[in-house]
Parts: structure tokens; C-alpha cells; sequence
């Protein structure tokens, strides 16, 4: 039996999600409740590797679309069974940064793989948990960018050099997803204030997880 609440958090770099996501851990705990936030790919220790090859290794620059689809997933079967389910079980809210639908998007429509296999293995890693609601913040590509370019950590990384191109079809990939699914997905504006947003999103949660 599970009684906990999962919640994803989508959107391309620089969207906004990290600090939504801080936000509405730290609002749900002052109100009593028991919180695990996570990410993916990573959130376990094989997770955390996975995320490692994916990202900054320097073996990763001769990946195949093909190889770092099945990565995202190995990363998401681990942090599902390992985390998400066991804090769901205990009755916990689950606030995850990035699910399912970043692969939909990132390697489904970006890099272009056929859907068929992306929906197999999706559903493969994830068993039959599926986010109870799913936070999309929307930016443009050159805005998400931007801000990823101010950010005091280092280099970009694999994922992060990308053209814009590849950007603008996640971005695009996003909202034709959230609006397919009206009954999972919250579609926010990122480039409101985040005070705004987040008042959105505790609107939505409101409605929508009574
Ligand atoms: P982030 O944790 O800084 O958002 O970095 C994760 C990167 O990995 C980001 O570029 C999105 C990408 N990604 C995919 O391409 N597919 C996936 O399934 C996931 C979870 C992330």
C-alpha cells in the first residue's frame, strides 16, 4: 500500500525547477510533512555513477543515443525501487527532480529515437509508478541558457553543450506533452517570479491532491 504523494519536477536547464523544488520541500515540512527530495538520473548510489557517465565523464563523449537511453533508465529502475517507492510506502511526499518524462522529451523527441522503445523502456524502469502530478516550468531555450551560463558551478557539462536547436525541441517537446495530459501535468510560466510560481504550484497541489 502506498500512501505517500509523488510530484515531478520538469523543464529544460535553467527552468527553475531546483528552486521550486527547495521551496515546496521546505513549505510541505513546515506543515508537518515528511519529505524526500531526489533527483535523477542519480538519487542512489549506482544512480549517482550513472549520472557521473552521463554527465561529466570524459568515456561519455562517444555515447550513443541509443546507450545513454538505457542509462536514464538503469539510473530511474534503481532510484524507484531503492527511494521512491519505499517513501511512498511510509506515507511520504516524494519530490523529484526530473522522472520519466525527461527521457520522453531529451531522448524521445531531441535526439530523435523511435517512440515505441522509449515507451517500452520508460515503462520497463518504472514499474507502475507514475508521478501523481508533474510540474512542467516552461522556458525559452535562449532564457534557460542564459541563466545556466550565470551559475557559479563549472564547465557545462555532456548534456549542457547542446545547440540551441536541441533545446527549443525540448522546450517544445514539454508543452505538446503537458498538454496532452491535462489530468497529470501543472504547465507554468518559468520566467514569472519565482515567489509567483510558487504560489502556483501550492494552488495546484490544493486542487489537484486534496
Ligand atoms: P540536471 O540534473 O542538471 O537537470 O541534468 C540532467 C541532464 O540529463 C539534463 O540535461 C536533462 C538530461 N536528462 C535526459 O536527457 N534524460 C533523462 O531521462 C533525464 C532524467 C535527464
Amino acid at each position: 500500500m502506498r500512501n505517500g504523494v509523488f510530484i515531478s519536477f520538469e523543464g529544460s536547464e535553467g527552468s527553475g525547477k531546483s528552486t521550486q523544488i527547495d521551496r515546496l520541500s521546505s513549505r510541505l515540512e513546515k506543515l508537518g510533512h515528511s519529505v524526500t527530495v531526489t533527483r535523477e538520473p542519480g538519487g542512489t548510489e549506482i544512480g549517482e555513477e550513472i549520472r557521473h557517465l552521463l554527465k561529466h565523464s570524459s568515456s561519455g563523449k562517444e555515447m550513443c543515443p541509443e546507450t545513454e537511453l538505457l542509462l536514464f533508465a538503469a539510473s530511474r529502475a534503481q532510484l524507484v525501487r531503492q527511494i521512491i517507492a519505499p517513501a511512498l510506502g511510509e506515507g511520504k511526499v516524494v519530490l523529484c527532480d526530473r522522472f520519466l518524462d525527461s527521457t520522453t522529451v531529451y531522448q524521445g523527441v531531441a535526439r530523435k529515437l523511435s517512440k515505441d522503445p522509449v515507451t517500452v523502456i520508460n515503462n520497463f524502469a518504472i514499474g507502475d509508478l507514475m508521478p501523481h502530478l508533474t510540474v512542467v516550468l516552461d522556458v525559452p531555450a535562449e532564457v534557460g541558457l542564459e541563466r545556466i551560463r550565470h551559475r557559479v558551478s563549472d564547465l557545462p557539462d555532456r548534456m549542457e553543450k547542446e545547440n540551441i536547436q536541441f533545446y527549443k525541441s525540448v522546450r517544445e517537446g514539454y508543452l505538446v506533452l503537458a498538454r496532452s495530459l491535462p489530468e497529470r501535468f501543472v504547465l507554468l510560466d518559468g520566467t514569472e517570479a519565482p515567489d509567483t510560481i510558487e504560489q502556483k504550484i501550492l494552488n495546484a497541489l490544493d486542487e489537484r491532491l486534496p
